[in-house]
Order: structure tokens, then C-alpha cells, then sequence
């Protein structure tokens, strides 16, 4: 089955933040990622509230007609907010004040009591939880433990190894195909354990076919490089054209 594909469409509120201004609006660009064949909006509500702001997500629970992913913190607020809004999915994530982006999985294993919890409570009002962990099966096993339906595989690894000049030498080419690797066997255990797998993080036109061949993947979340192609080519191609990569990689 082909994989879903959840445009982050964070950047575009980063571009509206950067000015406090009206445009560019989030709205817009979730009802064009649709329009453009997108199974779905992905948007991250952080505690610093540097792009998506609280009002973002009842804006789009309003308007997405698709599927709606909120990737958020285990905060009292953010749990508080989720079982407010109410998107198909709440994405749990690590989050630290000063970091530049996500800087990696959740760690399920060492704040198992936190993570367990944050899972019921948002379990017991009806949502959806992924977590947002590194392809280790420790984590993974964590995850299933803590009752998540989902988890989404850390792609930064993978994606760093193909980034730049990096990527063209034998080294990190070596580096790119163990991280597919260490990937393709935590998607298959992830299965077996009855979880659903995504995947997400630094994924881009050049590195998602590759990782499309992991038929156990069956969502991906993409938003950097996606939302930085549309600045050239506008959104629908942009989010067109991340489709027709991640359908060409099919195994
Ligand atoms: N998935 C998760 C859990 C994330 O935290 C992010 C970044 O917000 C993404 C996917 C999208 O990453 P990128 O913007 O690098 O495509």
C-alpha cells in the first residue's frame, strides 16, 4: 500500500512569526497540501511557541479535512491542549528550549512513568498516540509497552549521512545504507509488535526514495525540505513532487 505522506507545515508559520503578521497563513497552505494530495497536515505546537501558535491548531482542527497530527511535548499544558483540540493524532516528542529542531527520539526507556502516563491520559480521551523514537529496540519495545498505537522512526541519522559532500563519499554512503539498515529493522520489529510506523525527520527529495523501499513504513512526516522547494516552485508541486519520490522508492 502506498505510504501516507503529512506535510509539516511549520516553516510557513515560521516565515508568518518572523514578522507577527497575518501572511503567510497556515491555512492556506494546509487547504493547498491537501488540494495537492497530501493524506495529511502535520504541525508541531512547541512549548516556546516559535511557529505554530495554541489558536494554529482549532484553526486547522476546523478546516483539515484529511488528517491531523500535532507533535507536542509531555507537558501538563500540551496534554491539556491536545485533549482540547482533538487532532487524529497527537505526536509525542522530546523538546528542549534552545534546540535549533527536534534533536532526536524520545526517550521511552528512561522516562517510561512520564511517557506511560502522557499515553493514558491521552488514550482515556480517545486520540491516537504515536511516539517519536530513534530506530532502537529498546525504545521500540518501551513504546509498545507504554500503550502507544504508533511509533514514528528518528529519520536524522539516515538523513544526515546523505546530506552534502558527506553524502558522495564512501564513508558516509557506508553510514547512509547502516542507518537504512538500522531502520528497516526497527520498522519490522515495530510491526511484529503490532505498532503502526512512521517515520520522519531531515527526509528529503534526495534521501526519501531510498527509505520509501521499507514497505513497513506507512507515513511519513516531511517538512523542511519541502516547504523550502515551494518557496521556488510553489506549494502543490512542491508536495506533488515529495509524492512521486516516495512512490517511485516503493519496494
Ligand atoms: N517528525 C517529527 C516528529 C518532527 O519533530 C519533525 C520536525 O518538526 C518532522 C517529522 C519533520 O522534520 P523535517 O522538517 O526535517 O522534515
Amino acid at each position: 500500500m502506498t505510504p501516507r505522506l503529512n506535510i509539516n507545515i511549520d516553516h510557513v508559520a515560521t516565515v508568518r512569526q518572523a514578522r507577527r503578521a497575518p501572511e503567510p497563513s497556515v491555512l492556506a497552505a494546509a487547504m493547498l497540501c491537501e488540494q495537492a494530495g497530501a493524506d495529511g497536515i502535520t504541525v508541531h505546537l512547541r512549548g516556546d511557541r516559535r511557529h505554530i501558535q495554541t489558536e494554529d491548531l482549532y484553526t486547522l482542527k476546523r478546516a483539515v479535512t484529511t488528517y491531523l497530527n500535532v507533535e507536542m511535548a509531555t507537558t501538563d499544558e500540551m496534554l491539556r491542549i491536545a485533549l482540547d483540540v482533538r487532532p487524529d493524532a497527537v505526536t509525542l516528542v522530546p523538546e528542549t528550549p534552545h534546540e535549533v529542531t527536534t534533536e532526536g527520539g524520545l526517550d521511552v526507556v528512561a522516562n517510561s512513568d512520564l511517557v506511560r502516563r502522557s499515553v493514558e491520559s491521552l488514550r482515556e480521551g480517545g486520540q491516537f498516540v504515536s511516539l517519536f523514537v530513534d530506530p532502537d529496540a529498546r525504545q521500540i519495545e518501551a513504546s509498545r509497552e507504554a500503550g502507544a498505537d504508533q511509533i514514528e522512526l528518528c529519520t536524522a541519522a539516515y538523513a544526515e549521512a546523505t546530506l552534502g559532500a558527506r553524502a558522495v563519499r564512501a564513508e558516509g554512503q557506508r553510514r547512509a545504507e547502516e542507518e537504512l539498515r538500522r531502520l528497516r529493522q526497527a520498522a519490522t520489529l515495530a510491526t511484529q509488535q503490532g505498532l503502526h510506523v512512521a517515520a520522519g525527520h531531515g527526509l528529503t527529495y534526495r534521501n526519501v526514495g531510498a527509505l520509501a523501499s521499507v514497505a513497513e513504513i506507512a507515513e511519513y512526516n516531511i517538512g523542511h525540505n519541502v516547504i523550502a522547494h515551494a518557496i521556488f516552485t510553489g506549494l502543490a508541486d512542491a508536495v506533488r513532487e515529495m509524492r512521486r519520490r516516495i512512490t517511485e522508492g516503493q519496494p
